[in-house]
C-alpha cells in the first residue's frame, strides 16, 4: 500500500485518505473483486417500497447488505443464487487493521457499481448491531461526488472521491448521512467496462 496521509476535512469523525491505494493496488484489487463477484453476480436491489436501486449490488464476507420489500437487512446469501457471498479480500482486510485499528475485522463488505447515471441517496449506515465500530470506504473507478452531513439534520457538503481514496465514517460521524449525487463518468479507466466501484467494509454483528 503506499502512504497513507490522511487529510483534515473539518468534520469531525469523517476520515479521509487519499491516494491510499496506489495504480497499481487499484488495478489488483478490481481485478480481485470482480474475480470474486463472479460467483456473486452482481444485482439490482431494490428498496422497501419497490423501487429499483440505480447502483448495482454484491457483497463479500460473511454477511451481505440486501433491500427488498421484506427491508433492509444483512444476510448470509445472495438474494438470486442463495448461495454464500465469496470471501472478502486479504488487502481489504489489512486496509482495515491499518486505517482503522479496530480490535475485530469487518463481517461485510457492500460491493457498489456505479455505471451511467447510477447515483445513492442520502442515508445512514444503521443497520450494524454495534454501530460505534467504523465503517471503511473504498473508491475505484470513476470520481463521484460524496455528499455528507450532521446525522442529525442541518447543513450537507460534497467531497470528491477519486480512484484509490478510501474514507472512513467513525465517531461522531459514525451516523453521518452521506450519498453519492453522482459520478463523473469516462474519469478513470480502472474499472474494465467503465464506471465506478465502491467497497464499503463494516461490522455487522
Ligand atoms: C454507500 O453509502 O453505500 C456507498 C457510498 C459510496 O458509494 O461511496
Ligand atoms: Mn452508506
Amino acid at each position: 500500500m503506499a502512504a497513507c496521509a490522511e487529510i483534515d476535512t473539518g468534520l469531525p469523525g469523517f476520515r479521509l485518505w487519499p491516494q491510499a491505494l496506489s495504480v497499481t493496488a487499484q488495478s489488483a484489487l478490481v481485478a480481485e473483486v470482480m474475480t470474486a463477484i463472479e460467483d456473486a453476480p452482481f444485482y439490482q436491489p431494490a428498496t422497501p417500497g419497490g423501487r429499483p436501486f440505480s447502483v448495482r449490488m454484491s457483497n463479500l464476507g460473511p454477511l451481505g447488505w440486501v433491500s427488498d420489500r421484506a427491508g433492509y437487512r444483512y444476510q448470509a446469501t445472495h438474494p438470486e443464487t442463495g448461495r454464500a457471498w465469496p470471501p472478502i479480500p486479504p488487502l481489504l482486510l489489512r486496509l482495515w487493521d491499518d486505517l482503522t485499528g479496530w480490535p475485530a475485522p469487518p463481517d461485510a463488505c457492500l460491493v457498489n457499481l456505479y455505471r451511467g447515471r447510477a447515483k445513492m441517496g442520502l442515508h445512514q449506515d444503521r443497520d450494524e448491531a454495534d454501530t460505534t465500530a467504523p465503517v471503511l470506504s473504498v473508491s475505484l473507478g470513476d470520481t463521484a461526488v460524496f455528499r455528507i452531513g450532521p446525522a442529525g439534520g442541518g447543513p450537507t457538503r460534497t467531497v470528491r472521491l477519486t480512484s484509490g481514496d478510501v474514507c472512513a465514517l467513525t465517531g461522531p460521524a459514525r451516523l453521518a448521512r452521506h450519498g453519492i449525487d453522482r459520478v463523473l463518468e469516462g474519469s478513470s479507466q480502472v474499472v474494465p467496462g467503465g464506471g465506478r466501484l465502491n467497497l464499503t467494509l463494516r461490522r455487522a454483528r
